[in-house]
């Protein structure tokens, strides 16, 4: 269950028999390495203390709305912009009702219109509310608004009754959460991936860098191995650990970092380093000692790794990043033409460097889509999903 590790889940419980069993999805979801915190409505409350869960989770379980504490530490906006999922289980009819008109009235269902994550949820209730054409057509809103429904399961019910409406087992719910995560939109596919700032030695101990954590590149890279494709993450120095089943090419100096993707490109490169523009023009090789009260540097221009990788004969299908402080359609459009890129991704510098969550415009010769502020790995899942549709249709077009 790879793809749940470091995820960060919304579970909501909603009130029906079954949410004593949302305590052992809870248990699962952690032991398959997410980060949970439980959302119940105030119906679920009557059926399973929230106690049980903030042991269970290990975090503080979230109930009312208009809560003055959680909305100082984590409120419905946030809790919102946090998720990479947004897991219902179990989902009453009423809720499902509710979750269908769009309502707002509880902390569950607000979130639910605030977030941009995915929505899952695992219906349970009796097997009438099940078979009603009210809670069919429901469902069938739900569908069309691409919220998954796992289950239900069918069998002997809390009621007595038989039939469908039993929520999954545990276990089935959370492959089916994992199942969200591995799209299969790349498999098969060869990416190379560059992330992270690069450094410029002055002298051994010295060095010219900037503030990139690493974490889009990072988050794309994850997203991409999600989706099936084999990732190659080209990455100077980070503070992060490479997703699992993705080849980490540790380098420092843009040079380093031209050299690594020269040999590794594939089929698709996503080119997210914040590689520096200029580098000292001679590295001392022992410590300058600081015996002078000024000191110049000259600096030379640093190769450009996308260009050079976009222009060369054999190129793959070129992705790269625009992070500026003004004019961000202009200039990214100018990088676009002047780097014969397929794909580029804008976001404004100053709110990207080093933040947890990001927003972006991704801009192709004629074209343009908006991404809203989001987790930087619900981000990566969205841009993933475009790059593999723009990639296969740039194939479809080059046959
Ligand atoms: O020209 P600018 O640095 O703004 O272009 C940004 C894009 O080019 C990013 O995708 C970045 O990773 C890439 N780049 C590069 N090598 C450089 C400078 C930028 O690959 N020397």
């Amino acid at each position: 269950m790879l793809s749940l590790s470091n995820k960060q889940i919304i579970l909501g419980v909603t009130g029906g028999i079954a949410a004593y069993k949302a305590a052992e999805l809870c248990r699962l979801l952690i032991k398959a390495g997410a980060d949970v915190r439980v959302v119940m409505t105030p119906s679920a409350a009557e059926f399973i203390t929230s106690l049980t869960f903030q042991a269970l989770s290990g975090n503080r379980v979230h109930i009312e709305l208009l809560d003055e504490e959680a909305e100082a530490a984590m409120g419905h906006i946030e809790l919102a912009r946090w998720a990479d999922l947004v897991l219902i289980a179990p989902a009453s009819a009423n809720f499902i009702a509710r979750l269908s008109q769009g309502r707002a009235d509880d902390l569950l269902s607000t979130l639910c219109l605030a977030t941009n994550a995915p929505i899952a949820i695992a219906p349970a209730m009796n097997q009438a509310m099940w078979c009603n054409q009210n809670t069919q057509e429901n469902l069938q809103q739900l569908n069309q608004k691409n919220i998954t429904i796992l289950g239900p399961g069918s069998g002997e019910q809390a009621c007595g009754d038989v039939g469908f409406g039993r929520m999954l087992e545990p276990q089935e719910i959370v492959q089916g959460a994992a199942d969200i995560f591995e799209t299969g939109e790349l498999a098969g596919i060869n990416i190379t991936i560059t992330a992270g700032p690069t450094r410029e030695a002055i002298d051994p101990v010295r060095y010219i860098s900037n503030h990139s954590s690493g974490k889009m590149g990072y988050a794309l890279a994850r997203a991409a191995m999600e989706a099936g494709a084999r990732v190659v993450l080209v990455s100077g120095p980070v503070e992060l650990e490479a997703p699992p089943q993705v080849k980490l090419v540790a380098v420092e100096s843009a040079r380093q970092m031209l050299d690594a993707c020269k040999v590794v490109p594939g089929d698709i490169f996503i080119s997210v380093a914040a590689v520096a523009d200029y580098r000292p023009a001679n590295s001392a090789s022992e410590k300058i000692k600081k015996n002078a009260d000024t000191m110049e540097l000259s600096l030379v221009k640093n190769p450009d790794i996308l260009a050079h990788i976009s222009l060369s004969d054999q190129r793959p299908f070129c992705v790269g990043f625009a992070a500026e402080t003004q004019n961000i359609e202009e200039y990214a459009r100018k990088k676009l033409e002047d780097k014969r890129l397929d794909l580029i991704f804008a976001n404004n510098a100053t709110d990207t460097f080093n933040s947890e969550s990001a927003l972006a415009t991704a801009y192709w010769s004629d074209g343009e889509h908006p991404f809203p502020c989001s987790s930087k790995s619900s981000l990566a899942r969205d841009m993933v999903s475009l790059i593999a549709r723009c990639y296969r249709k740039s194939k479809v077009e080059n046959r």
